[in-house]
């Protein structure tokens, strides 16, 4: 998700700072304030004899080595003993690399850097150790209401959880009329409303508990479904949720409801992943092309959104196309989900996943895809190929869809 943190960069070259102002607009930095100045670390030096100091300074340096030991122990003393430090320099030296390592230093990246470098020096530094994993976040937003995005999270989420080897949380956030209890045939004695009517009460603990277990891999946290409530979510609150459910599972899915709030907004910039979910016509197209342009530009280069098509029918010549759908967006589908009234609206009724119906159907096959394409693990063992869960390339994963599915 996204660091909230200070960050102060001192450097010398045009493409240094390049590098940090793109990183900047990625959504993993959306909530940190940076300031970048230039002369590199010997300007940093009497910078900080004036002010307190961040939480990170970045500092590009081409100076020799002894001169730069020498700075930076210089720095170190004005140093707020939290403050971490980042060294951007030009030498490939190992034996430099440890020295400053074991200084304190903790980054030493070789120049010229890109955003992505600096931005995963940020994660290795400000990641939790206390958390045994970090689960990946994805969310689904349906463009338009009412085409199928809760089916196709809840689908994708359980595919996540068959295949063995993730195990996966669905958060249901449409709090008035979710349905992932009744999707799942649960009865959750307790919901996100209660976890929150209280964020500041929440920790790891609460969250497991408010879970409804579905089977050992797959957990939901229901919503209310209540119309007698108006809980209300803001986006500190949800992410207090989401960062617990992240210590509890590999993945954490977001049901998020057809409303246009800023908490909404929120997390479909700070997922991991943002699926969004459409129905091949005009309208969806143009909502589309809206969100993918919007969300886009907050997510950063790299961590555009992704699409999925629901109620695909290539029968019926008045749905656009994927190709459609590309040329609006420049969204390439990560999987087309054939329509299938019987089998959804079976699903549904039965409190069942679409594959416990139908583990052959082809809209089956397609979810299945998806949740490998969006990183779900197969176990080694088992893999014989595409059908058994082998990790394939997006567009290899596509065009085996579209030979199994087109005819
Ligand atoms: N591929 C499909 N084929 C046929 N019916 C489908 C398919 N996917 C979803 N549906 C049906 O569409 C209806 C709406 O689905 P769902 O509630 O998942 O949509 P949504 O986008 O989450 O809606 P909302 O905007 O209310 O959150 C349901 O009856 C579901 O069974
Ligand atoms: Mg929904």
């Amino acid at each position: 998700m996204s660091h909230k943190i200070t960050i102060e960069a001192f450097v010398l070259s045009a493409a240094t700072r390049a590098a940090i102002e793109e990183a900047c607009r990625d959504r993993r930095l959306s909530r940190s304030q940076m300031s970048i100045h230039d002369g590199g670390l010997p300007a940093a030096l009497p910078y900080y004899s004036a002010n307190h100091t961040p939480n990170l300074i970045v500092v590009e340096e081409d100076s020799d080595d002894a001169t730069m030991m020498g700075q930076l122990e210089k720095l170190a003393e004005v140093c707020d003993p939290t403050t971490k430090v980042v060294v951007v320099g030009q030498v490939n030296d190992i034996r430099l690399y440890r020295t400053l390592i074991s200084a304190g230093v903790s980054e030493y990246l070789i120049g010229p850097i890109s955003a992505r470098q600096l931005l995963d020096a940020v994660d290795m530094i400000y990641s939790d150790p206390g958390l045994k994993q970090r689960g990946r976040v994805v969310a689904f937003f349906g463009v338009r209401g009412g085409v199928g995005s809760s089916t196709v999270a809840y689908n994708a989420a359980w595919a996540i959880a068959q295949l063995g080897t993730d195990d996966v949380i669905v958060i249901d956030l449409d709090m008035v009329f979710g349905t992932a209890a009744l999707s799942f045939n649960q009865d959750p004695k307790q919901t996100l409303g209660d976890a929150f009517s209280n964020p500041d009460r929440l920790d790891a603990t609460l969250i497991e508990r408010f879970i409804s277990r579905v089977d050992d891999r797959l957990g939901i946290l229901a919503a209310p479904a209540n119309v007698r409530g108006f809980a209300m979510i803001d986006s500190a609150a949800l992410e207090k949720v989401i960062e617990f459910a992240r210590g509890l599972a590999s993945f954490i899915i977001l049901d998020l409801p057809h409303v246009w709030l800023p908490w909404v907004k929120d997390a479909l910039v700070l997922a991991d992943e943002a699926v969004l979910v459409a129905y091949p016509d005009l309208a969806n197209l143009r909502e589309a092309k809206n969100l993918s342009e919007y969300l886009g530009e907050l997510r950063g280069e790299g961590s555009k959104p992704k699409l999925v098509l629901n109620r695909v029918d290539p029968a019926r010549k008045t749905q656009l196309t994927a190709k459609d759908f590309q040329e609006a967006t420049g969204l390439v589908a990560l999987q087309l989900v054939a329509n299938d009234r019987v089998l959804f609206e079976t699903a549904a009724n039965n409190g069942q996943m679409a594959g416990e119906v139908n583990a052959n159907h082809k809209a089956v096959e397609s979810l299945k895809a998806l949740a490998l394409a969006l990183g779900a693990h197969a176990p080694q063992s088992k893999t014989r190929g595409a059908h058994a869960g082998i990790q394939l390339p997006d567009g290899v994963l596509r065009l085996w869809q579209y030979l199994t599915t087109k005819r």
